[in-house]
């Protein structure tokens, strides 16, 4: 096994945890040590461009029970770049058909010998039973409405590198709240960090009983974007809802999308962020999701880092 840079072993040091399930319950210092940790690997490969043979032989799983096209990649390619393989397992064509259960289907993969799980799945709490029931380090990729954390971490990363600090930032959550993920684990995140975290959105998708998680609410996105120095637009999740929350898309749009006139009213350092997929013309019109304040790509390499991140800590720090 390659040497582990001295850089990487100082800021690992004192991580204690086995996987990384949700950022609620990290604490500040842990999700800090996964940032910089993910700085340092971006340093360390030029850009996530380079191999680092961190974790030779070693195989990590994605288990996803849930499209996914940025995430399941980025896992992959992260694994990848710290020497190790990966396999990928979906629901149809295994035994989950059979009979088998999910638990059992995760042993026999866990049996394969590998060092981690990943796994996105649509029931919350899935990746914790996994937790419970393997031995191997498990990593929430989603867990259905529940918690995204790789995503939340991906998302703090390119507001910290792009405005230089977290603390003190007003950042705006837009769009359908209730069901996203990517909310939870940014407003986890975020507060933990310093920021004044925005709810903004429909009532429908936005409650105001969220106010007890000491956020703002706001269902005007135009009242509040002139104090805003980060937009975090997300996609209405209509696969997890039995009726539309809003009369039409349009209506959605018209009141939500973030679009050039909205653009000219915000701070002139104003960042946009979306988790992607993005549905041009419904959260992000074209102009402003491949304008200068977006950083919807260097999110998704941002991704790249922190999963190493991610990864290395929970199978390989301690070797
Ligand atoms: C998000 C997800 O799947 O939770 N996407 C992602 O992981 N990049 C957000 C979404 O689907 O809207």
């Amino acid at each position: 096994m390659a040497e582990i840079p001295e850089e990487l072993r100082n800021i690992a040091r004192g991580w204690q945890r086995s996987h990384l399930l949700d950022l609620e319950s990290l604490s500040r210092e842990e999700i800090l040590q996964l940032l910089d940790l993910a700085d340092t690997f971006k340093q360390l490969t030029d850009n996530c461009t380079r191999k680092l043979n961190l974790l030779p032989g070693s195989t990590c799983a994605n288990l996803f029970f849930e499209n996914s096209t940025r995430t399941r990649t980025s896992f992959s390619l992260a694994a990848r770049r710290l020497g190790a393989d990966t396999i990928d397992f979906s629901r149809s064509g295994s035994s989950l058909s059979k009979g088998e259960s999910f638990i059992d289907t995760a042993k026999n993969i866990e049996a394969m010998k590998v060092a981690a799980v990943i796994v996105r799945h649509g029931t919350p709490g899935t990746p914790q039973l996994l937790a419970q029931n393997l031995r191997c380090p498990v990593i929430n990729a989603g867990d259905g409405p529940h918690e995204h954390p790789t995503q939340g971490l991906l998302d703090i990363l390119t507001i910290r590198e792009r405005l230089g600090r977290i603390e003190g930032l007003t950042v705006a959550l837009v769009g359908d709240i209730a069901h996203s993920r990517t909310a939870r684990s940014n407003l986890w995140g975020l507060k933990k960090l310093g920021a004044h975290v925005i709810l903004c959105g429909p009532a429908t998708l936005v409650s105001p009983r969220w106010r007890e998680l000491d956020v703002e609410i706001s269902h005007n996105l135009d009242e509040v974007i002139p104090r805003c120095d980060v937009l975090n637009l997300l996609r209405i999740q209509f696969e997890r809802q039995e009726q539309p929350p809003f009369p039409s898309v349009r209506e959605y749009a018209l009141l939500y999308a973030m679009n050039k006139e909205r653009l000219a009213r915000a701070k002139e350092e104003i960042l946009v962020l979306a988790p992607g997929p993005i549905n041009r013309g419904v959260e992000v019109t074209p102009d402003v999701a491949d304008g200068d304040h977006s950083a919807i790509l260097n999110q998704v390499t941002n991704g790249l880092a922190v999963r190493m991140a991610a990864l290395w800590l929970l199978c390989g720090h301690a070797a």
